[in-house]
C-alpha cells in the first residue's frame, strides 16, 4: 500500500526528532504517587495536549480529583472503525536513586558495542516511550496523508502507577465520549527482541497496607523484653504463614475461584521458546520460588500470588537501639487469576490476620486498589489483523502470551464501556520498569511506531 509505505518512510526519517520529543516528556518527573510531584504530573498532561493539538487532534486536559486525564479526538474516514488508544503518562518513584547511573529524569541515548541503542530514563518503557510510539504513528499519517486511517480517541491517564483512584468515576462520567469499537493498550511487552506479542491475559491485583499495634509506646527491650509482645514478630509470623513449604497460599478460600489453564492455551504456551533458567538467571536467581509442580510461565501468568512488597517497624537508622516497637507495618499485594474476586480476597486476607492476632494487639488495614484478572478473546478478527500487521514488521511472527502484571483499566473498559482491548506493547523483559536505570530499546521505539502505523492501516481497511 503506497500510503503505508510513505508513512513508514516518514517514521524512519524522523526517528531522531521523535526521540527528542520523547526526551522532552521524559524530563518531566510525573511521579503520581508522591504529592510533591503534583504540578509535574499536570505539566506532563499539558505537554501531551500541546503535542496532540499540534498534530490536529482536539485535545484537552481533563480535571479529576487526582491527576488530570488527557483526552484527544481525531476523525477518520467515513465508516472506518473507531479506536481508543490508552496509555499512562505517570511514572513510578525513582528510589533507590543512588543506583541510577544517569539522572532518572535526564534521558540519555546509550549505544552498545553491537550497535544497538537504548533510551535510559524513568518512564522510558513504562509508559511514556510506549505511548509515544502511537502518537508518532499518528503524526506520520497526518504528515503523509493528511488524515488517519481510522477514527482515533487518545486517552492518557496520570494515576496508573498509583492505583487509578479517579479512573472509574471518569469512565462513568464520560462513557459516551470514550466508547469505541476497541481499545488499543500499549503498556505490555514483546515476547523477545525479535518477536512481537499480543497479551491476552493479565493478572489482577489487590493491595493492602497492614499496621499492627502492640504496646502503647516504644519499649526498652531489656526492661520489657520477654514479657511484651513484639509487633514486628507478630506481623512477620503472620505474613510468613501465608505460604506453605510448597509455595501454596494458605489463606482459607484463596483458591476457590482459580481454574486450570485450558489445554489449548497451555499448548500454545508450550510452543513458546521460554527458558526459566535465563528468565531467573538474568536477575541473579536460579530456583523458581512459586508453587511446586508448576512451570515458571504458569507461576507468573496463571497462578495467584501473595507478596510482601515492603515492611517496616522499629529502629532501622544508623547505629543500634534496643527497642521493642509499638507498631509494625507491611504492604502486601496479591496477584489474582481467573475469577478471583478482589473484594473476597481482601476480606479473606484481613480475616487471616485477625484470626492470628494476639488479644492485646490491634490491627488496621488500608486498601490500595483492587482489580480482577483479565482474559481477552483469543480469536477476534481485529486480533488476527493486528497479529498479521505485527508479523509484517518484525523478524519473527507475532505470538499470543499471558502477562503477570496488571493493567486494571482493561477490566474497566470491558465492564463500564463494554469495550474489548487489544494489548500490544514493545517493552522487553530487561527494561527494568519500576527499577533503577529503566530503559526502552531504540528498536522498540522505532519499530513500535512502525507497528502502530501498520496496525492502524490494517484496522482502517475494515
Ligand atoms: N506496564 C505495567 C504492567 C506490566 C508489567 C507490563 C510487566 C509488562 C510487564 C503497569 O504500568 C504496571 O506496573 N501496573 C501495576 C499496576 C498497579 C500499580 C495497579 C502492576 O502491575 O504492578
Ligand atoms: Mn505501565
Amino acid at each position: 500500500m503506497a500510503n503505508l509505505d510513505s508513512v513508514l518512510g516518514c517514521l524512519d526519517l524522523n526517528l531522531d526528532r521523535s526521540v527528542e520529543r520523547l526526551s522532552a516528556l521524559l524530563r518531566i518527573p510525573s511521579i503520581s504517587t508522591d504529592p510533591d510531584y503534583r504540578e509535574q504530573c499536570r505539566l506532563a498532561a499539558e505537554f501531551l495536549v500541546g503535542d496532540l493539538s499540534a498534530i490536529g487532534f482536539t485535545a484537552s486536559v481533563r480535571e479529576t480529583p487526582g491527576h488530570p486525564m488527557v483526552v484527544a479526538h481525531h476523525e477518520g474516514p467515513e465508516n472506518a472503525p473507531h479506536v481508543l488508544f490508552y496509555g499512562h503518562y505517570d511514572v513510578q518513584p525513582v528510589d533507590p536513586v543512588s543506583e541510577w547511573k544517569t539522572g532518572p529524569f535526564e534521558p540519555v541515548v546509550e549505544s552498545r558495542l553491537d550497535g544497538t541503542r537504548k533510551i535510559v530514563a524513568r518512564g522510558s518503557a513504562d509508559d511514556k516511550g510506549q505511548l509515544m510510539t502511537f502518537i508518532e504513528a499518528c503524526r506520520a499519517f497526518k504528515a503523509e496523508t493528511g488524515g488517519l486511517p481510522c477514527r482515533v480517541t487518545i486517552f492518557l491517564e496520570g494515576e496508573e502507577e498509583s492505583g487509578s483512584p479517579s479512573l472509574n468515576p471518569f469512565l462513568d462520567a464520560n462513557r459516551e465520549e470514550l466508547s469505541a469499537d476497541v481499545a488499543l493498550v500499549c503498556d505490555t511487552n514483546m515476547w523477545d527482541r525479535e518477536t512481537p506479542a499480543i497479551s491476552t491475559g493479565l493478572r489482577g491485583l489487590v493491595g493492602e497496607e497492614v499496621i499492627l499495634r502492640a504496646a502503647s509506646r516504644d519499649l526498652h527491650s531489656g526492661y520489657y523484653g520477654g514479657a511484651a509482645q513484639n509487633p514486628i514478630h507478630v506481623l512477620s509470623k503472620i505474613l510468613a504463614e501465608m505460604r506453605d513449604e510448597t509455595g501454596r497460599i494458605t489463606i482459607p478460600g484463596f483458591y476457590d475461584d482459580v481454574s486450570e489453564v485450558p489445554d489449548d492455551v497451555k499448548k500454545s504456551w508450550q510452543g513458546l521458546d521460554f527458558s526459566a533458567e535465563s528468565f531467573l538467571g538474568d536477575v541473579g536467581l536460579s530456583i523458581p520460588a512459586g508453587e511446586k509442580g508448576r512451570s515458571v510461565l504458569e507461576q507468573t501468568w496463571s497462578r495467584p500470588t501473595a507478596e510482601v512488597n515492603g515492611i517496616s517497624g522499629g529502629y532501622t537508622g544508623k547505629g543500634f537501639k534496643t527497642v521493642i516497637a509499638a507498631e509494625a507495618m507491611a504492604k502486601v499485594s496479591f496477584r489474582l487469576v481467573f475469577d478471583q474476586d478482589p473484594d473476597k480476597i481482601r476480606a479473606a486476607f484481613r480475616k487471616f490476620v485477625e484470626d492470628r492476632l494476639p488479644e492485646d494487639c490491634e490491627v488496621e488495614f488500608h486498601p490500595h486498589g483492587g482489580s480482577g484478572a483479565i482474559q481477552l478473546p483469543f480469536d477476534s478478527p481485529l486480533l488476527q489483523k493486528a497479529r498479521q500487521a505485527l508479523s509484517d514488521e518484525w523478524p519473527k511472527p507475532a505470538v499470543m502470551i499471558g502477562m503477570g502484571g496488571s493493567i486494571p483499566v482493561v477490566g474497566e473498559f470491558k465492564s463500564r464501556l463494554g469495550m474489548e482491548s487489544l494489548l500490544i506493547g514493545f517493552g522487553l523483559g530487561d527494561d527494568a520498569i519500576h527499577s533503577p536505570n529503566e530503559k526502552y530499546e531504540m528498536t522498540s521505539f522505532h519499530k513500535g511506531q512502525r507497528s502502530w502505523a501498520r496496525v492502524m492501516a490494517a484496522i482502517g481497511e475494515g
